[in-house]
């Protein structure tokens, strides 16, 4: 499909088929997206987060609330989202606020994940919260076989409350439709009452 049949007013549906031919082209990153919020004054950190979904409501993804990213979401109530789909030349800057993802989209999430992934999940409430620093992968592998031997069942696992799914809901979107010559396409969109207004931008 070419780029030009995209509806050029609504870049969330643009991310949504271009998602779609990212997956078709088997791109490694189709479900990766990089979130990047606000530590200080002085520090901003990033982090790979798996890609859960694009809707109207914004990009979703899966964090803990003991982890680092979710005090600084609460913090400053904002973030950006980077996305990079190699395989079709395409990079989405997103900037904006926070909301949570309708509870039965995050048990759906939930249902799907890995049994090592759901027993993560339980240790960051257990014994350390996420990114704790701790005095050995020993000490982090015994607490995660604790676990295994309580919730035997990867499907009897249950949720924990630590676990959140947000939307960062955009406010700006920054296209990048990337060029063979190197003279890119870039576009910044910007959110209206319920539409968006765009801009070109050099690339
Ligand atoms: C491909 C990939 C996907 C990841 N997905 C998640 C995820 O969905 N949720 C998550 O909390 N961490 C995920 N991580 C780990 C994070 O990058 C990060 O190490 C961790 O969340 C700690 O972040 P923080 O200390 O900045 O809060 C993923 C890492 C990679 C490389």
């Amino acid at each position: 499909m070419d780029s030009s049949q995209f509806k050029a007013d609504d870049p969330i549906l643009e991310i949504k088929q271009e998602r779609e031919r990212a997956r078709d082209a088997r791109d490694p990153l189709t479900d990766v997206c990089y979130l990047v919020t606000v530590a200080s004054a002085d520090r901003a950190e990033a982090r790979a987060l798996t890609l859960r979904d694009i809707t109207d409501r914004g990009v979703g993804v899966l964090i803990n609330r003991t982890s680092p990213k979710w005090q600084q979401l609460s913090q400053s109530g904002t973030a950006t989202v980077l996305i990079h789909w190699p395989s079709v030349r395409r990079q989405y800057r997103i900037w904006g606020g926070i909301a949570p993802i309708e509870p039965e989209r995050v048990d759906a999430y939930w249902r799907r994940k890995s049994h090592g992934s759901k027993l993560l999940e339980h240790y960051y409430t257990e014994f350390s919260s996420q990114s704790a620093r701790i005095a050995s992968r020993q000490e982090f592998l015994s607490g995660i076989e604790s676990l295994r031997r309580r919730y035997p069942e990867r499907d009897a696992v249950p949720p924990p409350q630590s676990m959140a799914g947000i939307y960062v809901v955009p406010r700006e979107i920054e296209t990048w439709h990337g060029s063979e010559e190197r003279l890119h396409d870039r576009r910044l969109f910007q959110k209206t009452g319920n539409g968006w207004t765009s801009l070109t931008l050099v690339p």
